[in-house]
């Protein structure tokens, strides 16, 4: 089974979508280690009721952030870690990380990318006034969520939606489409050809 690490920072309702699909089997892959930069992160406690070995790590105790994301690699790689997921994770990855995992780190973001990376994404839909909004799990490079597209799922905005109205219908898609994603790339049905990603049927 494909070994999982995921990265998170807070709610970790994304992470709760993996660890039942990997529960019930669906996800065709193992969740191993979560790691997170924010102590009180509720994603930690989450890990924890699964089971799943969890660990803050702090970033003030590291220098640089090379060696913040080569501490995180060490830990990734000590339990054998195949692919990671960033599940609510707020910090950019370095080179440092991503070059130890080539094309094996992804990114679920609440938009239609490229329409509105970066914080507030479901507020920032609300006030450009798109009819549709959604999610997009993607490949992470060095650019804020900017990496080859996997997966989208559209959400249509309601007239009277505020972002957070929309946020709760966008997150109720992300659960489905994060560990849909993750049963793809367990199951060796993704290919990445320049920026365009091919996913088998
Ligand atoms: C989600 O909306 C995700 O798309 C974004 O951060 C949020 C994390 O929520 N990257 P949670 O921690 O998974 O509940």
């Amino acid at each position: 089974m494909l070994k999982v690490g995921v990265l998170v920072s807070g709610r970790g309702s994304n992470l709760q979508a993996l660890l039942e699909a990997a529960r019930d089997g669906s996800l065709g892959a193992e969740i191993v280690l979560v790691l997170s930069d924010r102590a009180e992160a509720q994603a930690l406690l989450r890990a924890g009721d699964f089971g799943v070995p969890a660990e803050y790590v702090a970033p003030q105790n590291f220098n640089t952030k090379d060696a913040y994301d080569q501490a995180l690699v060490e830990k990734l790689k000590a339990r054998g870690v195949e692919l990671v997921v960033l599940a609510g994770y707020m910090r950019l990855l370095t080179s440092t990380f991503l070059a130890a995992f080539p094309e094996r780190v992804i990114n679920i973001h609440p938009s239609l990318l490229p329409a509105f990376p970066g914080l507030n994404a479901q507020a920032q839909a609300v006030e450009y006034g798109v009819k549709y909004s959604g999610c997009t799990v993607h490949f992470v490079d060095e650019r804020m969520d900017g990496g080859p597209i996997i997966a989208q799922t559209a959400v249509p905005v309601k007239q009277d939606d505020d972002a957070e109205s929309l946020a709760r219908r966008i997150l109720e898609e992300e659960h489905r489409l994060l560990p849909q994603v993750v049963r793809w790339i367990a199951r060796g049905k993704v290919r990445v050809i320049g920026r365009r990603v091919l996913v088998d049927e």
